[in-house]
């Protein structure tokens, strides 16, 4: 499809980044641009009250690279899946067919949905066959996911393409007249690095340290584009941002410092949109921000370093160890077309946002994610010896120099479950950090409010609802959360950190709301 663009205004662009030298690798000319793709929507067929949707995991093949191949997992696809789109309040059912040749699970990142359908790790859903999971779309609108959760595999299958995005949708949301044509003016861009080898191939696990720090890539593939360029049609867009990364933290901003309202976090809508010229997320956090862009000037989504004095960036060895957020990197060239179509204004107020106070809360429990480091530890990577159900273990690559990571001391076992929720109660998590590098702290169940970092409370952009919080090293966070719905004593969520390979190699917990 060709792209309309002002060819002049394009070019003055070149190397005249607000960023300075930084962004001089980035320079346009240099790298061929392809358009930006979107992935297809899956809505669903409506039988009998019922919105009957399929999900077929195959294993694929991708052209990333010029001439070469990469073995690849989508969902109904090659990399990737659709964009999976329900409403509040409607019923739904999802057939889920592996094709893989192993073993995966379609975990529904952010869903408030009851543990036998979360599609956690015991969920297994074996080669060749077909799990069908049901439930009723209960929450507010917002920009959601659906990934692997294979029990020390999840960082692999995510890896090479196992995961999607999901758009709730409700009422409140659609009065708003916020921009809302998928693919016109309401764009997802599910943002991943990834590192190749010589021969196309992904390049997952090659040694310890892409244990330690998560695997990080100098490729940006967004909706499985690499160089991707968009072209806006109207003076508004809506951008669902999803860090699907393994591991890195994006700081996302535009090359010309030009401001964009976040409207939404993790669980939807904020109370106002929030006016930010950068936003860091971490892996699986997303936001979605209008950029208005009525100057039809380009300009560049990038990825900013994360600053050597921000509070997450990390601390002691683990400051030396590169990759760590560090890098700048190029997300999507961005060039209006010549006559955008008029949008809408900004709406003043989103949605309402009960905020819960501390006093609600029935009990606190705590956390403490370590990674105790030491040479010539254990070998670990013996299946068979022990628990077969044991978390760790994936690392026959742990080499001589060892690492652990635990949740309160102890690293994810299928057998043991770790906390109990009573239903219905409200309860604050304190997660504190005793490690030298942030960890995304996630739960499954529902949504939560961050409290407050070491005692002082979040950023506007955080006064939403959130389902991962970023714990910056050797500090500690409070959300609250209310537990509401599907008790069931026997089946668990997941709480963990979103580094896949953390999350793989032991710090990971299990509960129930019961
Ligand atoms: Cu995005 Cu337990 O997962
Ligand atoms: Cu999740
Ligand atoms: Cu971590």
């Amino acid at each position: 499809m060709p792209v309309r663009f002002k060819r002049r205004k394009f070019i003055q662009l070149v190397g005249a980044g607000a960023f300075g030298s930084a962004f001089s690798q980035f320079a346009f000319g240099q790298t061929p641009y392809n358009e930006l793709k979107i992935p297809p929507l899956l809505v669903g067929e409506n039988t009998t009250g019922v919105e009957k949707y399929a999900l077929k995991v195959q294993s694929g093949e991708s052209r990333f690279l010029s001439g070469l191949t990469t073995p690849t997992i989508g969902v109904n696809g090659n990399y990737l899946g659709p964009t999976v789109r329900f409403a509040q309040g409607s019923n739904v059912a999802v057939n889920i067919d592996n094709s893989l040749d192993e073993v995966t699970t379609l975990h529904w990142h952010g869903l408030h949905v009851p543990a036998n359908v979360d599609g956690g790790p015991a969920q297994e859903i074996a080669s060749g066959t077909q799990r069908q999971v049901a439930f009723n779309i209960m929450q507010k609108a917002g920009t959601f996911w659906y990934h692997s959760h294979r029990l020390n595999k999840t960082g692999e299958q995510v890896y090479h393409g196992m995961a999607g995005m999901v758009i709730i949708d409700d009422q409140e949301s659609s009065a708003l007249e916020l921009p809302a044509t998928y693919g016109v003016d309401d764009i997802p861009l599910i943002v991943q690095d990834r590192r190749f080898n010589s021969d196309g191939t992904f390049r997952y696990i090659s040694m310890h340290r892409d244990v330690m720090t998560g695997v990080f890539g100098d490729t940006v593939l967004v909706n499985g584009t690499v160089s991707p360029i968009f072209s806006p049609t109207t003076t508004l867009v809506r951008f669902r941002l999803l860090n699907a990364a393994n591991a890195r933290t994006f700081n996302f901003a535009f090359d010309d410092q030009r401001s964009f309202h976040v409207i939404a976090s993790d669980g939807g809508l904020l109370g106002q949109g929030v006016k930010l010229r950068n936003l860091e997320l971490a892996p699986s956090e997303r936001a979605e921000i209008l950029v208005d862009f009525s100057d039809g000037e380009p300009a560049n989504l990038l990825s900013l370093p994360i600053a050597a004095n921000s509070p997450f960036a990390p601390q002691g060895m683990m400051r030396n160890m590169h990759p760590l957020d560090t890098d700048a990197m190029q997300i999507l060239a961005v060039v209006p077309q010549s006559d955008l179509s008029r949008s809408t204004d900004i709406p003043a107020a989103l949605s309402e946002i009960h905020r819960l106070s501390p006093q609600q809360a029935d009990r606190v429990r705590d956390f403490v994610l370590s990674m105790p480091m030491g040479m010539g530890m254990r070998m670990r990577g013996n299946q068979s010896a022990g628990s077969r159900n044991s978390g760790r273990g994936r690392s026959g690559m742990m080499g001589n120099m060892g690492s652990e990571f635990l949740i309160n001391g102890r690293a994810m076992d299928m057998a043991r479950i770790d906390e109990r929720v009573p239903v219905g109660s409200t309860e604050i998590w304190r997660i504190r950090n005793d490690s030298m590098m942030t960890h995304p702290f996630h739960l499954h169940h529902g949504q939560f409010q961050i409290l407050d970092r070491d005692g002082i409370a979040p950023a506007a952009h955080e006064l939403g609802y959130k389902d991962t919080v970023r714990v910056a090293p050797g500090s500690t966070v409070r959300f609250i959360m209310k537990f509401e719905n599907f008790p069931d004593a026997n089946t668990t969520y997941m709480y963990h950190c979103h580094i896949l390979e953390h999350e793989d190699n032991g710090m990971m917990g299990q509960f129930t709301v019961e």
